[in-house]
C-alpha cells in the first residue's frame, strides 16, 4: 500500500504513462470549465494504491457523462461514440479510449433484480458499491487533480487486506457479489472481514444466487475463470459452499483437489470442465440451463462428461488410430481436464500425447492436390484424407512421396473410391 499524501498523481504517472496522465489533466480542465466534477474510481483506484497498473479507467462525472464526452470531442479534435441507457458515453481521443460514467445512485427493487439507476454524487455513487477496496476516487478537476476521496475507510482495509462490504445487506441485494468478493480475496492475497464472511454465509444458506438470472451468473463465473490463478477462487468457493450454492450438485467438486500441485492451464475452459466433471448427464443438463450456458461451453462441459466412460478404453488401447477416433471429436479443454485429474496414470499419459503430438498429425496432401492426382470428387476425398492421416499415425508413411504413393494404392481399392 503507497503512501499518498503527495496525492495520486506520481502513481498516475508511474502506471499509466505520461501521455495518459496529459489526457486526463486536459478532460479534467474541460470538465471543470463546464462545472462538472470528474473522477478516477473503483477498482483503477484500489490498483494504483496497491502500486499495480490499472487493467482499465473506470471514469465517472458528477454531472452529465454525454456532454462532457462531446465536449471533449470537440475540443481536443476526437470522436464521441454512442451513448449507453445507463447514463455511459465514450470519446476516442489520439487513439485513446474514455469511457464516462454519469454518477448515479442504484436502488434494489427486490433482492437480485437489476438496480433502479438515478443520476446522483459522487458520494452517493461510491457507497452504492461492493467493498471498501473499490470505494475511492481520485480528484482529477483542474484544481483539485490528483486528490484522494475515501469515504469508506478504503485504505485503511488496503492496509489491512481486509474484503468489506459496506452494508449487511449488500449480499442479499446483488449476491454475484459473493463470487466477487472471493475473487479479490484471492487475487489480492486478503482475507474476508469477520462481518462480511459472516453475510457471505447467511446469503450463501439463505439462497441468495436463486435470485441472480443464469446470464448474470455465468458472467461473474466467466471473470473467476478468467483470474490469472482461478484454482484459488474456485477451491475458496468449493471450501465456504459457495459452489454448491451455485448449483447444489457441484458440491464436493472432487475434480478440483486433484488439480492441486498439478500444472496450471492457461485456459479457464478446463477448469469449468473440471468442475462439472463429476455431474450425472441429467445434472450436467441442468447445469448449462441454470447457468444459460453458451454452446461453447456446453459443449466442454457435455464432452467432459462423455470422455470419463471412455477413460479405461484410453487407457488400454494400443492403437493410436482408436485414441483420436475416440478424442478427435471432443473439446481439448475436456481432453485437458481429464489429463490433469488423472494425474499420472496410463490414460493421462496417452491423454497427453494426444494433445501434444496426435491431433496435430495432418496429411501434408490437400484435398484439391488428391484430385489432380485422381481422386474422384465427394465424399471420398474425405476418406483417402483419413487414411492418410492413420498411416502417418501409425508410422507407415512420413513424408509426401510416401502419402503420393499411398493415395496411389488407395485408387486401386474398390471399396474405398466406389468403382471398379
Ligand atoms: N461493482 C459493484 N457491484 C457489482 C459489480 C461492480 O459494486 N456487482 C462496482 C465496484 O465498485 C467495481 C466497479 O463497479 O469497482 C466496476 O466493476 P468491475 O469493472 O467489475 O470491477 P473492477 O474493480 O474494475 O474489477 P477488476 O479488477 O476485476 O476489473
Amino acid at each position: 500500500m503507497v503512501n499518498v499524501a503527495a496525492g495520486l498523481s506520481p502513481l498516475m504517472r508511474r502506471h499509466l504513462g505520461e501521455p495518459t496522465l496529459a489526457l486526463l489533466h486536459q478532460v479534467g480542465q474541460i470538465a471543470s470549465r463546464m462545472g462538472v466534477p470528474f473522477y478516477l474510481v473503483g477498482g483503477s483506484v484500489r490498483d494504483l494504491l496497491l502500486d499495480h497498473a490499472p487493467k482499465d479507467l473506470d471514469l465517472v462525472v458528477e454531472g452529465d457523462a454525454a456532454m462532457l464526452a462531446s465536449e471533449v470531442a470537440r475540443r481536443l479534435s476526437g470522436q464521441a461514440l454512442t451513448v449507453s441507457q445507463f447514463g455511459t458515453a465514450s470519446v476516442i481521443v489520439e487513439g485513446n479510449r474514455l469511457d464516462l460514467a454519469s454518477a448515479r445512485k442504484e436502488t434494489y427493487a427486490r433482492p437480485g433484480a437489476l438496480p433502479r439507476v438515478v443520476a446522483s454524487t459522487l458520494l452517493e455513487d461510491l457507497g452504492r458499491r461492493d467493498f471498501t477496496i473499490n470505494t475511492m476516487a481520485v480528484a482529477l478537476s483542474w484544481s483539485s487533480f490528483g486528490t484522494l476521496v475515501d469515504m469508506h475507510g478504503g485504505q485503511a482495509d488496503l492496509r489491512g487486506r481486509l474484503v468489506r462490504i459496506l452494508h449487511p445487506r449488500s449480499f442479499v441485494d446483488d449476491a454475484t457479489r459473493i463470487l466477487r468478493a472471493i475473487r479479490y480475496e484471492q487475487r489480492l492475497g486478503f482475507r474476508l472481514e469477520d462481518e462480511t464472511s459472516l453475510r457471505l454465509g447467511e446469503a450463501v444458506a439463505g439462497g441468495m444466487f436463486d435470485t441472480i438470472s443464469g446470464d448474470r451468473l455465468r458472467r461473474e463465473l466467466d471473470l473467476l475463470l478468467q483470474e490469472e490463478e482461478p484454482l484459488k477462487p474456485l477451491l475458496r468457493a468449493a471450501g465456504l459452499g459457495v459452489l454448491r450454492g451455485l448449483y447444489a450438485p457441484l458440491d464436493g467438486v472432487p475434480g478440483l483437489h486433484r488439480l492441486v500441485g498439478a500444472e496450471q492451464p492457461d485456459d479457464p475452459l478446463v477448469y469449468l470442465a473440471v468442475i462439472a466433471s463429476h455431474l450425472t448427464t441429467k445434472e450436467n443438463e441442468a447445469f448449462i440451463k441454470r447457468l444459460n450456458l453458451t454452446s461453447r461451453w456446453a459443449q466442454v462441459v457435455r464432452d467432459t462428461i462423455s470422455l470419463r466412460p471412455l477413460l479405461g478404453e484410453v487407457a488400454s488401447t494400443t492403437s493410436v488410430v482408436q485414441l483420436c477416433h475416440m478424442l478427435d471429436c471432443l473439446s481439448h479443454s475436456a481432453v485437458k481436464a481429464h489429463t490433469l485429474m488423472e494425474g499420472k496414470s496410463a490414460a493421462s499419459e496417452k491423454l497427453r500425447r494426444y494433445l501434444a503430438e496426435y491431433r496435430y498429425v495432418k496429411p501434408s496432401l490437400s484435398g484439391r492436390e488428391l484430385l489432380a492426382l485422381g481422386v474422384p470428387q465427394g465424399p471420398t476425398v474425405g476418406a483417402v484424407l483419413a487414411r492418410l492421416r492413420e498411416a502417418r499415425l501409425e508410422g507407415r508413411i512420413a513424408n509426401r512421396s510416401e502419402e503420393v504413393a499411398l493415395v496411389g494404392a488407395l485408387l486401386k481399392d474398390p471399396s474405398l473410391t466406389g468403382t471398379g
